[in-house]
């Protein structure tokens, strides 16, 4: 028998139907449950071939399950090294590599000192930085916001530099970065399940949450759509996540990735609505015994996105935007 289980939180709606889908498919020897966790032992399997982890963003105690679950063969969606390793400035600078449009951003450290360390600590940073240079390139209004993280939090639109100065010092120990701001005319939110899987949904984000999937999207040109479902591929294909999320705001007819980190994304009935409730759980649900398919005994059975493999290789990713495609250095 493969076993699949899903790892979660707070959400109610998702996870049982996940589960019930898988189920009712009644794939040969493969079924579906809540994953149960007691002692954690080093080095030992669990009794899952496939784990769907909603939650171990939140539960460090999981995370750390997770690697040991996945040395020993599970095949743990999203890849939690991969995951702990994930913030939105490598995310950016990886989708200027793979020609996937990104607002321009700079990284700028925190304005205080991390804890336990001082001025003396951090003596390899020219001070002041070159704040003319970072204005002029990035432009106002622009975004400030953490180099990790999510739900908007520490998100904000300055549109000086003197409102910039003033927020840059009430962050403290956050690690944030300032990016143009895309004033978009439409904005879109996509699920890319599997690495091949995508659902573009018109997503406002000035609405309030409960509204901001929009109910009765307007036709979008085909051009537009097959771009989108293009770089959502691109992206989720060079980061290696089976299960994300990719915002994009469009500009002048050119979708610019906003947010595309987004492992466990909302897939809350209420929130995301019927139809792409439907979908996010039949695509995952596919995907799920897929993997519990192909799934081998005592390898690893990880996805791992293919800038790893490229550096495994010792070859440098390059961006070459006019063809829009990767090209490897020998
Ligand atoms: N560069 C940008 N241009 C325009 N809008 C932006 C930009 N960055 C963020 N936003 C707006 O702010 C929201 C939250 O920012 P986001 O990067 O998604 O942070 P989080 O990961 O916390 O959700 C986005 O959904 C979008 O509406
Ligand atoms: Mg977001």
């Amino acid at each position: 028998m493969k076993n699949i289980g899903i790892l979660f939180g707070q959400e109610n709606t998702f996870p049982q139907a996940f589960i019930d889908r898988v189920n009712t498919k009644k794939e040969n020897n493969i079924k579906a449950e809540f994953v149960k966790i007691n002692m954690v032992e080093q080095g030992e399997a669990v009794p899952y071939e496939v784990i769907i982890d909603r939650i171990s963003q939140d539960i460090p105690f999981y995370r750390a399950y997770l690697k040991n679950a996945a040395l020993n063969g599970s095949a743990v969606i999203n890849n939690p090294f991969w995951w702990s390793a994930d913030e939105k400035f490598f995310n950016n600078a990886l989708a200027t590599k793979v020609g996937v449009e990104v607002p321009k951003t700079v990284l700028l450290p925190s304005n205080e000192h991390p804890p336990d360390t001082n001025e003396i600590s951090m003596r390899n940073l020219e001070y002041p930085l070159d704040w003319e240079s970072i204005f002029n390139y990035i432009g106002f209004p622009a975004f400030f916001k953490p180099f990790a993280g999510g739900g908007w939090k520490n998100v904000y639109k300055v549109n000086t530099r003197e409102d910039f100065f003033n927020i840059y010092n009430s962050t403290g120990t956050l690690v944030m970065m300032l990016q143009e701001e895309i004033d978009f005319t439409d904005y879109f939110r996509c699920y890319c399940i599997d690495r091949r899987e995508v659902r573009i949904m018109q997503y406002d984000p000035k609405q309030p949450h409960h509204l901001r999937y929009v109910k009765h999207p307007k036709p979008i040109e085909r051009l537009l759509l097959k771009r989108i479902e293009n770089d959502v591929l691109k992206l989720n294909n060079a980061l290696g996540y089976d299960f994300n999320t990719v915002e994009f705001a469009i500009r002048d007819g050119v979708p610019y990735a906003i947010d595309f980190g987004n492992p466990a994304p909302d897939a809350d009935l209420h929130s995301v609505g019927e139809d792409n409730f439907e979908w996010v759980v039949e695509a995952t649900a596919n995907m799920a015994i897929h993997r519990a398919k192909i799934h081998k005994e005592g390898i690893n059975n990880l996805t791992w996105g293919n800038f790893v493999t490229t550096f495994a290789n010792n070859q440098i990713l390059r961006s070459n935007k006019s063809k829009n495609e990767i090209m490897y250095d020998d």
